[in-house]
């Protein structure tokens, strides 16, 4: 068996969670759908298997099910809610519907062994609950660990077979003390080691990637965003000269943003890398345009006819082109709610289109977010790339509200830059998921020494969140805010006023077009 487990998806929101609590044990895993093979299991020999929690009843029609012999395989398995209804259905429990139980409940430890080592018997301890169906009696063989007010079967385990059930969510921040009972299914229960690191990953992957490209040539398209950076320095560890990376100047960028790339990656890490200064093309290209979804487009466009011209003339010989396409991502792609429940993220501009005919080298295709930044960091990327929020592909073109000008893409840069310098003087950069500086299309009056002005409006954005859906506006001591406006009232020529934007998503969007 290898050192790894597997977390077949039944459709709960937490799914990607259970993967990444299992990852912060330095276990790896993956998820799949239910409906993998008896085969398909045995030969990806897992240390362990979870089944996630699901919004189905074991009893409605065509619901996710698995195969029963996935119980006599000798592997540890951990149902979570409706995970661990179905082991207790298809093991011979009885499953009932009712006693509908959300959020907070309290459960309390009977046998303080296995998953519940490191607690004391008749302990009380803070859990997280959904489900709708409970069990009221485990199946022959199996044993009660712990129960709610409400439950007389909370969590359970068979006592000849290695399966265990848990009825609420111990990968959630609210169940005080599920960390502790992931840990022990892990360790205590599948013997896993904590092996999965971000320097094993780089060993394994350097490997994988010169296989894959041997001596062919690979090119990379650079946006300066974490995940490009991290792929490419990955790529370059791998296969040094072979690749060459390509960063195109949009025009659209942060204040220093072209010269952090060139500084990190042609002198730092000797990468061959091409910088095309497109800035005026794009420009030309959105003179006039004020609609946002028509920015994006011809932002879209002129990106891929730029690329494509620049990775023809610079590599003539290239086969492979690297793409820093995340785990989230293709977890979505083969997701057992299919695509009707992903809500589609913007489609990036460095998206590059699939008639290009190159083949991919997708490296990061097995990471989480904080994953890749950690992968970074080791691989000596600074950390002004490595934790950098996310960034639109169309760039400050989004956010220079209406028509964009050079001018106006000038003051909105200087504004931005003074707004971040600010937040991470005040040392709350980590804290925030995006913050950003926009310029409004509207002018408004003010008063600067003796003199009457009439000019721009900048709005200062900043939010949080956890994967970009939904977010929060982020509550600033006053004093960040007041000293952010005043220097940029006093610095930008061409700004008399600064707003805060106190709007959530939804309804608000983060960006404001
Ligand atoms: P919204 O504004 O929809 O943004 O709440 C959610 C996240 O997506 C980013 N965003 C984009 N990223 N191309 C991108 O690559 C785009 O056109 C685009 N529009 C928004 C936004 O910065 C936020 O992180």
């Amino acid at each position: 068996m290898r050192n790894r487990i597997l977390i077949l998806d039944f459709g709960s929101q937490f799914t990607q969670l259970i993967a990444r609590r299992i990852r912060e044990e330095r276990v790896y895993c993956e998820i799949h759908p239910p409906t993998v093979s008896m085969d398909w299991v045995r030969d990806w020999a897992p240390r362990g298997i979870v089944l996630s929690g699901g919004p189905s009843s074991v009893y409605d029609e065509g619901v996710p099910t698995t195969d029963a012999r996935l119980f006599d395989l000798g592997v540890p398995v951990l149902g979570i809610c409706y995970g661990m209804q179905l082991m207790a259905h298809l093991c011979g429990g009885r499953v009932v519907p009712g006693k509908r139980e959300y959020g907070r409940a309290e459960l309390v430890v009977g046998e303080p062994d296995d998953l519940f080592e490191g607690f004391e018997r008749g302990e009380r301890t803070t859990v997280w609950a959904s489900h709708g169906d409970h069990i009221a009696a485990a199946p022959s063989g199996f044993k009660a660990l712990a129960t709610t007010s409400d439950l007389p079967v909370a969590s359970f385990r068979s006592l000849e077979r290695p399966l265990y059930g848990v009825l609420f969510h111990p990968e959630v921040a609210h169940t005080a003390r599920g960390a502790e009972i992931l840990s022990n299914f892990l360790f205590r229960v599948c013997g896993c080691e904590p092996d999965w690191t971000a320097g094993s990953f780089i060993e394994e992957s350097t490997v994988r990637i010169r296989t894959q490209a041997g001596d062919r040539h690979v090119i990379c398209g650079l946006s300066g965003g974490v995940d490009s950076s991290v792929a490419a320095a990955l790529v370059h560890r791998a296969i040094g000269d072979t690749l060459t990376c390509i960063f195109v100047d949009t025009g659209l960028l942060r204040r220093n943003e072209r010269e952090t790339v060139e500084r990190t990656f042609r002198r730092h890490m000797g990468i061959r890398l091409v910088v095309v200064d497109a800035s005026r093309r794009f420009l030309e290209r959105l003179d006039g345009v004020v609609e946002p979804e028509e920015k994006r487009r011809r932002i879209g466009e002129t990106f891929i006819r730029v690329f494509e011209e620049a990775a023809r003339t610079s590599d003539t010989d290239a086969e492979y082109l690297v793409q820093g396409t995340l785990y989230p991502d293709v977890i979505e792609s083969m997701s057992v709610r299919g695509p009707s429940a992903v809500i589609k993220t913007h489609h990036n501009v460095g998206g590059l289109p699939a008639d290009m005919k190159f083949k991919l080298i997708e490296p990061l295709r097995e990471l989480f977010k904080d994953e890749v930044r950690n992968v970074g960091r080791e691989l000596g990327l600074p950390e002004e790339l490595v934790g950098r929020h996310p960034f639109p592909g169309p760039g400050l073109a989004i956010r220079v509200l209406g028509a964009v000008s050079k001018q106006r893409l000038d003051v909105l840069r200087e504004a931005d830059a003074i707004y971040l310098d600010e937040i991470h003087a005040a040392g709350l950069y980590n804290d925030i998921w995006q913050a950003f500086a926009v310029l409004l299309p509207v002018s408004s009056v003010g008063v600067m020494g003796d003199s009457r002005t009439y000019e721009n409006v900048v709005a200062l954005r900043a939010v949080t969140s956890r994967d970009g859906m939904t977010a929060d506006w982020f509550p600033f001591p006053p004093d960040v805010l007041a000293r952010a406006s005043s220097r940029i009232i006093n610095e930008v020529r061409g700004v008399n006023r600064v707003c805060y934007d106190i709007s959530s998503k939804p309804p608000a969007t983060i960006e404001w077009e």
